[in-house]
Order: structure tokens, then sequence, then C-alpha cells
């Protein structure tokens, strides 16, 4: 499975054939200024929870491209009304089988409401499964012992975990949730976009590494093979 990071907590995932774009926010982040949001491509966009800097560019890139758009039921009701056609709505604990494979959706303590200011009913996660081969974005979250579900169920490629503290887990919490969801390939998102969730990245990278770990927090555009 191949990653690629957009930025922030968007990145795509090429699996089981398709490409899975998370959370995009592209266009509002200056870091990203260098990714052309029309050169992405998509067939299933998935959304964790309806906060902007999730889903700034969702309904742009499902028209252009098509894809559908797999969210929590009120974000999915936020995306059909910004004239996205295929919405695939589904809520905690729910697994779909789709084309490539299956999706669930897992638990996030967090919160969520759309830019419009209505409600965005509880915020998630994705576990993804495609051609036997298995990956968890844990969306915006704390530190959950909900995660040990996932560890104790199914074998991780990799996990993509925030790591920028303050508004969701730091890299200290996202070492132990590594180890909750057994997995010893993670990689960082939700970090260095705004002042208060700046990183020292050598300092978290050898944070994971003295536990036998690894955090990979690729450059804005680069991609990653598990
Ligand atoms: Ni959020
Ligand atoms: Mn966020």
């Amino acid at each position: 499975m191949k990653l690629t990071y957009l930025g922030h907590s968007c990145f795509s995932v090429a699996a089981g054939g398709k490409t899975l774009l998370f959370d995009p926010f592209i266009t509002p982040n200056p870091l990203a200024a260098h990714i052309d949001i029309n050169a992405i491509q998509a067939d299933y966009i998935l959304l964790s929870h309806g906060h902007a800097d999730h889903v700034a560019d969702a309904a742009a890139i499902a028209k252009r491209t098509g894809a559908t758009v797999i969210a929590p039921f009120e974000v999915g009701n936020w995306v059909a009304r910004q004239g996205v056609d295929k919405v695939q709505h589904m809520n905690h604990g729910g697994k779909i089988h789709l084309d490539f494979g299956t999706v669930k959706l897992t638990n996030a303590i967090h919160s969520s409401s759309l830019p419009d200011g209505s409600y965005g009913g509880n915020p998630a996660g994705f576990l993804v499964t495609a051609n036997g081969e298995s990956f968890y974005y844990s969306g915006d979250t704390a530190l959950t012992c909900d995660m040990k579900l996932i560890g104790d169920s199914t074998q991780l490629k990799f996990a993509v975990l925030p790591v920028g503290d303050n508004f969701t887990m730091g890299y200290e919490d996202a070492l132990i949730a590594a180890d909750f969801v057994k997995c010893d390939q993670v990689v960082g998102v939700h970090y260095d976009t705004f002042p208060p969730i700046k990183i020292d990245h050598d300092k978290a990278i050898k944070f994971f590494h003295q536990a036998g770990k690894t955090l990979h927090l690729p450059k804005i555009g680069d991609s990653l093979n598990f």
C-alpha cells in the first residue's frame, strides 16, 4: 500500500487498485501551497469529522473526480448539501464492503461541527482493509483504550495518528496508541500547520525510535510504501 502525504491530516492511500483520499485540507494550508488540488485523484474521499481542517476541499475534489464520500452520518449530510451526489453515510462500529475492500468506522475522542455551524455528530476514525492488508487512521482524537480493540482484532501494516498535541494527542500519547493498536509503523499527522501544534521533528522521531517503533513524518507531497 502506498501512502502520499498532502499536509495536515490529508493523505491518500493506493489500496486494492483504488485511491482513497482522507480529510482534504489543501487550499487553505500555506504549507501545502505546492500541491495542486486539480491533480489529486480519488475514487473515495473519507472524512473523519466535520472540522474545516478536515473537510475544506472535500466537495470540490468529489465533484471533479466523481469520488464517493464516506463519512459519519451528519458529516455525510453536510457533504450532500454541498452538491456531492455519491455519499456513503456511516456510523460508529459499522463496516461497509466496497470494490477495493472494507471500511469500518472507529471511535475517536474529539468534537465535530461543520463549517456552517451545523451539528457534526461524533468524530471518527477508519479501519481499512484491502487484499488482506489493513491500516488504521485514528482521525483527531485523544489516546483512548478503545484503540486496544483494533490491535486485538486486526494486524496493521501501518497506523496514521495525530502527533501535534493541543487539539489531539501529542507524540508521547501516540506512542502508547501505537502499542494499543500493536503497530510499529506510524505516520504522524496533524502537526506544524498552526502555531499551537508545532512539534520538534527530531525529538518526536527519537522518542519512537527509543521504543523500537518508527515515526514517519514525510514531507508534504512525498510517498511511503508499506
Ligand atoms: Ni478536529
Ligand atoms: Mn483537526
